[in-house]
Parts: structure tokens; C-alpha cells; sequence
């Protein structure tokens, strides 16, 4: 089965017995992952789990197993243009000699291709994006010369440039201030009420209810996917993480006494 009859064409992502493995083992085992359009969709699992290779291999960087997907009914491949991708911070390389606009207008290189040098039409695109994430006034700044948040507004700013349906971010908080993470989720939530289907690998446990309204619960495998009010409890995050983390009560908010750190075989 292919994408090519447009498999589950009102499914924003639709991904059906995937298995992806480095080196001979598996790190996705027989992955079912369907998100509805609209929403914004939290992946969460331990370390390891297989969050980023699950992004990756969708956007085309890992070559999977076994399985398909499809996005909004095409393959990765034929959608490309509707779809953008944040990296994870740690994986970019920074001392890369470019400026702020460079960046940002790197999203635009899918709608112009490589060879058209981008115009006036398109700065002002890229200044616009970067205006909606407060960093306009560093357009010129080379990007090594930024804080871990404005980095990520800046990366937030290109996928918004590509203006694509489907956003994907590999740990967009993780490292930034509390003020960024707030401008960013309110960002991320204002895309979505305008129609895109945002999907955020998420390590935050704690604010998983307040940010998202779909979520994935991975671990090698699909551990439980939904409404985040239907499958956010103890029992599907301990199956998810086991004993590694100390495990917040969903109902409470607060720590489980019978959840604190340990290891835990196997
Ligand atoms: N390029 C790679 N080559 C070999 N193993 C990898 C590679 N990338 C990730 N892995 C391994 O695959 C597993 C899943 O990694 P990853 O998808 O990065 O997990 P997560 O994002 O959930 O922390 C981990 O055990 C990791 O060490
Ligand atoms: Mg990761």
C-alpha cells in the first residue's frame, strides 16, 4: 500500500506498520500513528524512545524497514512543500557563517527553488515572520550569536515562511526561557487555530495538558494515541517510562509516592 490512491486523505499524518532500525535494531517496532488535522500533537517517551527517528523518518532523513506513511493522503516525497520541520536545537550547526534572514529565508527555497535568488517580495515575507516572533530587529545578527530561545524563534519564523500545513518540532522548548516557551506555545497554538496540524516532540511532562489537545505516547512502540483528555493517566506514562522518571499524578499534579526514581530492568 502506497500513498498513491491518497491512502487516508483527511488524516494530517497517517503512518501504518512502520519499522525503522539502525544498524539492524529496531528503535520503531510496528508503529500505527494517525493524527487528525487541526490539532496540536505532543509525542512524548523516554530518552531512546524513538521520538526524533520517528520525525526523520517521515521528513525523509531515515529510510524505514517497513511500513508507510502518508501526509494528508500523499507521501512525504509528493508533500513536501506542506510540510516544515524545526530540528532539535543540539542537532543544528551553529557556527555555520549566516545571518537571522538567511535562515528564515531558507523556508522559502521549497516555493522558489534553488536557483531563483530571493527578491524584495520575499525579505519582506521572511521580515514579517520574524516580526511575529519578536525578532525583527535582529535580521542582520550572524545566528551563532543567539540564545538557545532566539534560535528557536528563528526556526520557528522559517517554517512559518514556508507557510506549511504540517509543522514538526523536535524539542522546541527544551532549553529556552520561560517567556520563549510561552511565546512559542502561543505561536504554535495560533498556526493551529488557523487550520495546521502542528506535531512537537515534547519532554515536558508537566505542561503536556496545558499545551496540546492530541497526543502520541511512544516508547519503540505506540504505547497510546488520542485526545490528550482520553489517554493522559499514571497507567499509560508508567507503561511509557516505567520507573526512570518520577512520575506526576495526572489528576493531581502532583508526585506519586509509590513513583520515585528507580531503576528499572529490561
Ligand atoms: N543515526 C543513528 N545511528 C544509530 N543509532 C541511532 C541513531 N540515531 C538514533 N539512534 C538510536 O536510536 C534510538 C532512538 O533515538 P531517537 O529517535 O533519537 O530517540 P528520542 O528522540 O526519543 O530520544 C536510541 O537508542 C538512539 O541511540
Ligand atoms: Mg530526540
Amino acid at each position: 500500500m502506497s500513498c498513491t490512491q491518497r491512502h487516508e486523505p483527511n488524516l494530517a499524518l497517517h503512518i501504518e506498520d512502520l519499522t525503522v532500525a539502525y544498524e539492524g535494531r529496531p528503535v520503531l517496532w510496528d508503529i500505527d500513528v494517525n493524527i487528525p488535522p487541526g490539532v496540536m500533537a505532543a509525542i512524548i517517551g523516554p530518552n531512546g524512545a524513538g521520538k526524533s527517528t520517528l520525525i526523520k523518518t517521515v521528513l525523509g532523513l531515515v529510510r524505514p524497514t517497513a511500513g508507510h506513511i502518508c501526509v494528508y493522503g500523499y507521501t512525504p516525497r509528493q508533500a513536501v512543500r506542506r510540510i516544515a520541520y524545526v530540528p532539535q536545537r543540539s542537532s543544528v550547526d551553529w557556527d555555520f557563517p549566516t545571518t537571522v534572514l538567511d535562515v528564515v529565508m531558507m523556508g522559502l527555497y521549497g516555493q522558489l527553488g534553488w536557483l531563483r535568488w530571493p527578491g524584495r517580495k520575499e525579505r519582506q515575507r521572511a521580515m514579517e515572520a520574524l516580526e511575529s516572533v519578536g525578532m525583527e530587529a535582529l535580521a542582520q545578527r550572524q545566528i551563532n550569536q543567539l540564545s538557545g530561545g532566539q534560535q528557536q524563534r528563528v526556526f520557528l519564523a522559517r517554517a512559518m515562511v514556508q507557510d506549511a500545513d504540517v509543522l514538526f518540532l523536535d524539542e522546541p522548548m527544551a532549553g529556552v526561557d520561560a517567556t520563549t516557551e510561552k511565546a512559542v506555545v502561543a505561536l504554535l497554538q495560533e498556526l493551529r487555530d488557523a487550520g495546521k496540524t502542528i506535531i512537537v516532540v515534547h519532554h515536558d511532562l508537566q505542561t503536556v495538558r496545558d499545551y496540546f489537545d492530541w497526543l502520541v505516547i511512544l516508547n519503540v512502540r505506540v504505547i497510546a494515541q488520542g485526545r490528550v483528555r482520553d489517554i493522559y493517566s499514571g497507567a499509560n506514562l508508567r507503561r511509557a517510562y516505567g520507573g526512570r522518571i518520577a512520575l506526576l499524578d495526572p489528576e493531581s499534579g502532583e508526585e506519586e509516592p509509590d513513583a520515585v526514581p528507580r531503576e528499572v530492568g529490561g
